[in-house]
């Protein structure tokens, strides 16, 4: 089993990473979370999720003979909004949930945001936060590092609050389930982590076959993610390279409604456009689009806008990653290097003209 530290300010979260590790869930609670003795759990799950590994893990962790409910939201990142927390307030409110009890998200990133949201907030922030995440893309990303929230109409999580989670399991057998799509989606975050940091990623990722190195793989990203929280928690600086692609493809995640594109999809979309645009004005190294862009393709990820780019510049402009008249992008010089600007949106607005019409 692998076991990970990520040293937070606020506490310091454990992430265990192997396959068939949720069979000892209570155990690893018992052994790394429970101190001020929680009184209650709630588990926070999704509609798909909930049909394939809540009652089976209720069943585990009822060795830890503490009364277990649970609150079901429905699946999609359409509902990752602010109405659906204030139902989660309502259950654990109607269950006289204390401070001292235990939340455990169990599903992707949208459950873990949510849940990881509501265990920041609620009676101003409860004790014990467990992440448990079952897709790929959770499992490199979403689940470790603090980062929860929701979103809003305007666009993409932009009310949150940081609260790393005292422990993060990670089993890599929940992903046999998981639908292709998704699969894919978690792998375009996995690409990302190649471009920003660890270039041998993007050879890595294909030579994963039936899953067989897909454990190594989610290790690697980890370390990585550990890394860069470490030295910027709360995104002042560093933290903001784990945003590539992002600027982009949060636009094109908006406009497609949240539903047409995975959010994997949409980023591999920014990825590929930070990639040209960086070519074009001599950031990037001649020739890492063209490299870039068949490992997208061998996910069946998409790399090219998928609306005209003057909407796509509209729509980026909610995003919160704007300061001002300004827009934080982060281009990579090669892969493995990244090259942070800050630049005007009329500016940016100019480099994208490379992206089509
Ligand atoms: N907090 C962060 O640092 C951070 C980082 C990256 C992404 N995110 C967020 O993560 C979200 C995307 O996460 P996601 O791609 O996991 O989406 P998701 O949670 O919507 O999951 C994708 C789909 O897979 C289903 N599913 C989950 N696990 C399954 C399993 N094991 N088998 C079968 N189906 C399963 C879900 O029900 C859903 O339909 C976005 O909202 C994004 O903003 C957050
Ligand atoms: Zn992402």
């Amino acid at each position: 089993m692998k076991v990970l530290k990520l040293i937070g300010k606020q506490n310091t979260s454990t992430i265990m990473i192997e396959k068939g590790i949720l069979k000892e869930a209570a155990e690893l609670c018992r052994t790394t979370c429970m101190e001020m003795g929680p009184s209650q759990i709630c588990m926070i799950t999704d509609t798909n999720v909930a049909g394939l590994y809540l009652k089976e893990l209720e069943h585990r962790l009822s060795e830890l003979k503490l009364p277990i409910f649970h609150h079901m939201i429905r699946a999609g990142e359409e509902h990752k909004t602010l109405e659906t927390v204030a139902g989660i307030y309502d259950t654990l409110s109607n269950h006289q949930f204390g401070r001292d009890d235990m939340i455990i998200a169990l599903g992707g990133g949208v459950t873990g945001d949510i849940a990881g949201y509501v265990a920041a907030t609620y009676l101003r922030g409860i004790r014990h936060l467990v992440q448990i995440p079952t897709t790929l893309l959770a499992q490199v990303d979403s689940s470790v590092g603090g980062k929860t929230g929701v979103d809003l109409p305007q666009g993409k999580n932009l009310v949150g609050a940081f609260r790393q989670p005292d422990l993060v399991l990670i089993d890599p057998e929940v992903l046999t389930s998981l639908p292709e799509k998704d699969y894919h989606s978690g792998m375009a975050e996995i690409i990302k982590y190649g471009c920003i940091s660890d270039p041998e990623l993007l050879e890595l990722v294909l030579e994963v076959e039936d899953n067989k190195r897909i454990t190594e793989l989610i290790e690697r990203c980890i370390r990585i993610k550990i890394k860069v929280v470490e030295a910027d928690e709360t995104e002042g600086g560093l933290r903001r390279i784990l945003n590539f692609g992002h600027t982009i493809g949060h636009g094109v995640e908006k406009l497609g409604n949240y539903t047409k594109l995975s959010h994997g999809e949409a980023v591999a979309i920014g990825m590929a456009a930070a990639v040209k645009m960086g070519e074009s004005i001599g950031i990037t190294k001649d020739g890492c689009f063209e490299r870039l862009i068949p490992i997208l393709q061998a996910f069946g990820l998409p790399t090219a806008l998928t609306e005209p780019v003057e909407e796509v510049y509209e729509a980026m402009l909610t995003d919160k990653k704007k300061q001002g008249d300004s827009i934080h992008f982060v281009f990579i010089e090669e892969f493995g290097k990244t090259q942070m600007k800050k630049i005007p949106a009329v500016e940016l607005k100019k480099m994208m003209k490379v992206l089509g019409d």
